[in-house]
């Protein structure tokens, strides 16, 4: 991300900053990569150190059900249970060393605690819903199609305007960037890039609650979920500044390469990360060479696992796509257009598709919970 700022600082870092008491506000630093990468210089009303009680830990880890397996799988997301919690609400169902892939459909808002993870960026692509991702940095609003990036340590709330929210959530245990291709040696986004930092909302509305009090913070770290209490709110920033902060961008301002015959799937390109990429499929002219197919040609992904999330629209190389589907390709194995698809596909001029895509270059594996919510004949789908 590029430089930002918000509130007030000091002219030089690491300088005297007083309150209107005289007192010396607190300079957090936040670096990344040890010190060698991105940071943001935090300006609080109190030292962010100040622990008053710790709670016992407890598990959060996936717990993983199939661990190897060859065969395409599909999963109706929309089947997960709502729940109130926006912590409990979050159901693992594939996951790796590099990414957990997480469901959620959270009913209230965070009003009792804060969050934050504190090994992994979070990506939550916001499938319904609407609200305020509330944040040491400042808020930022979001809703229906949006992409909030959230690095790892932010400590953050979430509220919601109503009770019915379907997130989609990638952890990711390296950073997530934009794609190398797309940067300039010194970081901006190039011309040829889908999207240009006017696409994305970086926090704003920057409140300091300076209050005294018990605020319990709960810090996922490691599969483990601890409960730490601190004696000030934690979102007493006057200021910050820097390259590390969470940002939104919509789904809906990526702006689609086409050709005049298939596109392959990097076109689509939104993040990368460690090991994986994430992909948008958003609503776009299909291919115009006068003997096009605009269906996808088969494709045998060797050594990625390809997961697609459906949004909405309709889904022409698939049948029987319901909104919140995920289905798994793996590693090792061809997959392509069902049945038809490619015929009925010739002479379509555009779609309405909308889908969310993340690539992994290692297995994934199945959580408990993904079995419980598996179309089982989704293997057979392609025979005639
Ligand atoms: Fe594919």
């Amino acid at each position: 991300m590029y430089y930002y700022s918000l509130g007030q600082m000091p002219h030089k870092r690491h300088t005297q900053f007083r309150r209107p008491d005289g007192g010396l506000y607190a300079e957090e630093l936040f670096s990344t990569e040890g010190f060698s990468n991105d940071y943001t210089l935090m300006y609080h009303c109190h030292p962010p150190t100040q622990i008053i009680k710790t709670e016992a830990q407890y598990s959060v880890a996936p717990e993983v059900a199939e661990e190897k397996m060859l065969k395409h799988r599909c999963f109706e997301g929309f089947q997960i249970t709502p729940v109130n919690d926006y912590l409990l609400s979050r159901i693992p169902v594939l996951v790796n060393n590099d990414c957990h892939i997480v469901l959620a459909a959270p009913g209230e808002s965070m009003t009792d605690y804060f969050y934050k993870n504190a090994d992994a960026d979070e990506m939550i692509f916001v499938h319904e819903g609407s609200g305020v991702l509330k944040t040491i940095y400042g808020e930022l609003s979001f809703s229906y199609g949006d992409y909030l990036v959230i690095p790892r340590g932010t400590i953050y709330q979430v509220e919601f305007s109503g009770t019915h929210n379907r997130l989609f959530i990638v952890e990711s245990f390296s950073p997530i960037h934009f794609p190398k291709r797309y940067m300039s040696r010194y970081g901006q986004l190039l011309e040829h890039s889908p999207f240009c930092e006017r696409d994305l909302r970086p926090p704003g509305n920057l409140v300091t609650f300076d209050e005294k009090g018990d605020f319990l913070i709960r810090v996922k770290k490691k599969g483990t979920m601890y409960g730490l209490h601190y004696g000030h709110h934690p979102f007493d920033l006057v200021g910050w500044d820097g390259c590390c902060y969470p940002y939104a961008f919509s789904i809906h301002d990526f702006e689609p390469i086409t050709g005049r015959v298939h596109q392959p799937p990097p076109v689509h390109q939104t993040f990368e990360a460690n090991n994986f990429v994430v992909c948008s499929f958003v609503p776009r002219l299909y291919d115009y060479h006068p003997e096009a197919i605009p269906a996808p040609y088969n494709h045998s992904n060797i050594d990625s696992d390809e997961v697609l999330y459906y949004v909405d629209g309709d889904f022409m190389s698939r049948k029987n796509v319901t909104r919140g589907m995920i289905t798994l390709h793996p590693a090792g194995i061809p997959h392509g257009p069902h049945p038809g698809a490619v015929e009925k596909s010739i002479g379509k001029k555009e779609t309405g598709e909308l889908a969310v895509m993340v690539d992994t270059f290692h297995p994934l594996m199945l959580t408990k919970q993904a079995l419980q919510i598996e179309n089982p004949d989704y293997v057979m789908s392609w025979a005639e």
